[in-house]
């Protein structure tokens, strides 16, 4: 989604502005601008295109001077181009704004707007905004109000940073429902304004999370925070603990690759704090989980979107096989259109790596609505589906920068295998020793991974020999369905690959005549309850002519007789195995990708954090 950086201190926006947007690039974009205050008039440069063709227009055209703010867009209303890049200055140049998220009523506005001889210049929905708040402040108005009041217009999610020559000692940031988030940084006799935080960490660990129907009027000292009924808020000081060298490649190529990598890390941090392994314990504070509410509950909605959905497939067999709760999986934009039947004994549980999916984040207001407990898996801390939850829990991965998630599949597989030990315990539902063994499983998830991750290089290979695929079928079954599901996902999205994910079981009932010698099957056919359905499953795939990756256990010398290839993994306790079998599968649909020569980070069309429908 877009990215935003304002600025308002005693230095020069400029770069403070370009080097901010840089660090929010992962988010995708198709158009960059920025806006400063340079001595008495506001200076607005922007073009479609990458952050290099903005820094090419400010290096022959330059600006200087603070307060300013800058954009990254993706095109919503109106093609990508200069008149349709943000920041929009009003006609009398007097206010500037940048904007993320769909002004709904945004024609209605224009109309009125039109009717008082107001002059567009763009097809965007955001210039409705800085026409309202130049109008307003024209009657009269401080920026303040001017703001609130053409705030209180704007229908659907919306977030709005903005600047006015009348009072240029102050930048005004506002956050309606969930067009991503606001984070406002606090510096000395400076401040900030972003939507997220690797914008501005090299400045400042100090920030403050707007929420909902909230808005800031920021100076160099401080920012007030109030609702949009005027009423102001105690702003609460969060303090980012995140290194800021992690969301750097580091010797990777790419981020992707570094944060599968990173993997071995993350997975220890997810478990950090959280289990006691003397005592075979899990403990998940931010949960507010009392055995009281852990009994109390009947069923269970994991909610979520794209790869956090297929973690969500896998917790459903791990909370309905070790807590015994019935569990079901419904994806983000559909549950929240679909009027489920919720109950107040009924737990909504979304997983999501941003926290600001609007899909997601409408699926559990949904479920606010109806009155069930709302939990969240998420990574982005301070996200809106942190803070709508009665409790969470944190991936823990830090920054995941590339668009294709990798440590944000793996990290809640582990929180979800905690959670799912955590309710049957306070259920009484483990037989005595069972929550010991459980626990102790656990423990060799690093170690497990970091092995895997070892053997790169033979995944690389057989990337090379799939690296001109047109077409690919990934299959599994139990547990590692999902993951199949998974390791399709990766390969489109980043190498633009026609990969499809599918029930093995399913294959007998029609798509099995898709197999041929030009279709690659990838089979996950680790030592789990399902191997022996999967080994028959790749006999299937080889009589029909079909070329055979298959991913198994260390030493499965049958598997490996009847694959063309074989990607061992250590054998490793089922309910565990998705976290080690999704590993080759990222780095082949990473490998492919890179041979491709392709933008793994930024894959066209698609973006970190979907706050849009
Ligand atoms: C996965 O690689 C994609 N980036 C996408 O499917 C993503 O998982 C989905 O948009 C959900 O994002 P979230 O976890 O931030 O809610």
């Amino acid at each position: 989604m877009c990215g935003i950086v304002g600025y308002i201190g005693p230095r020069n926006a400029t770069p403070i502005i370009l080097n901010g947007l840089k660090r929010l690039e992962y988010r995708g974009y198709d158009s960059a601008g920025l806006a400063v205050l340079d001595g008495d008039r506001i200076e607005v440069r922007r073009d479609a295109g990458k952050l290099a063709r903005l820094e090419e227009i400010v290096a022959q055209d330059p600006i200087a001077g603070a307060p300013g703010i800058g954009h990254t867009r993706w095109a919503t209303h109106g093609a990508p181009s200069a008149r349709n890049a943000h920041p929009h200055l009003g006609n009398s140049g007097q206010v500037v704004v940048v904007h993320n998220g769909i002004v709904e009523n945004y024609l209605e506005l224009r109309e009125e707007l039109d009717a008082e001889g107001v002059r567009f210049d763009s097809e965007t929905d955001t210039e409705t905004i800085v026409h309202l708040v130049e109008h307003l402040q024209s009657s009269g108005l401080d920026l303040a109000d001017a703001s609130r009041q053409a705030f209180c217009r704007l229908k659907g999610a919306n977030v709005v940073v903005l600047m006015s020559l009348a009072e240029p000692d102050k930048i005004v940031a506002a956050r309606i429902g969930n067009a991503g988030g606001v984070v406002i940084g606090i510096g000395e006799e400076e401040m900030f304004a972003a939507s997220d935080i690797p914008a501005i960490l090299e400045h400042t660990r100090q920030v403050i999370f707007l929420e909902s129907r909230q808005m800031a009027v920021i100076d160099c000292s401080g920012a007030q925070v109030q609702t949009l009924d005027g009423h102001p808020v105690p702003a609460q000081v969060h303090t980012i603990s995140w290194d800021p060298v992690a969301a750097e490649k580091g010797e990777y190529r790419h981020f992707m690759q570094k944060e599968i990598h990173e993997q071995v890390r993350s997975l220890t941090d997810t478990l950090a704090g959280r289990v006691d392994f003397e005592n075979g314990a899990v403990n998940l504070p931010e949960l507010n989980l009392t055995p009281e509410k852990a009994r109390q509950v009947e069923r269970i909605f994991i909610t979520a979107c794209g790869t956090a959905a297929y973690a969500g497939m896998v917790g459903k067999i791990l909370i309905e096989r070790i807590a015994r709760i019935p569990c079901s999986v419904e994806i983000g934009s559909e549950f929240r259109y679909s009027n489920p039947l919720l109950k107040a004994t009924d737990a909504v549980l979304a997983i999501s790596q941003s926290g600001e999916t609007a899909d997601t984040l409408a699926a559990m207001e949904e479920g606010r609505r109806q009155g069930a407990t709302l939990w969240s898996i998420v990574n982005a801390i301070g996200s809106q589906a942190m803070r709508l939850a009665d409790g969470y829990i944190s991936m823990q991965t830090g920054p995941e920068i590339g668009v294709a998630s990798t440590k944000a599949f793996t990290a809640p597989l582990v929180d979800l295998y905690m959670l799912a030990v955590l309710l049957a315990d306070l259920r009484g539902v483990l037989p005595d020793g069972g929550r010991r063994a459980l626990v102790s499983d656990l423990r060799l998830v690093p170690d497990l991974a970091g092995r895997t991750l070892e053997r790169e290089a033979e995944v690389e290979k057989i990337a090379a020999s799939l690296k001109d695929v047109r077409d690919c079928l990934f299959l599994g079954r139990g547990i590692n369905m999902p993951v199949a599901y998974e390791g399709a996902l990766k390969l489109k999205e980043i190498s633009y690959v026609h990969a499809e994910g599918y029930p093995a079981g399913e294959m007998k009932h029609g798509p099995i005549a898709l197999i041929d010698e030009h279709m690659p099957v990838v089979c996950l056919a680790p030592k789990d309850p399902w191997y022996d359905k999967m080994i028959s499953q790749i006999q299937q795939a080889k009589a029909r002519g079909g070329t055979v990756i298959a991913v198994a256990s260390d030493g499965d010398e049958l598997a490996a007789a009847m694959a063309d290839h074989i990607l061992y993994v250590p054998e490793t306790p089922w309910m565990l195995s998705p976290v080690v079998t999704v590993l080759p599968l990222q780095l082949l649909a990473y490998h492919i990708a890179a041979l491709r020569g392709l933008d793994v980070d930024q894959p066209r069309n698609l973006a970190k954090s979907v706050t849009v429908e």
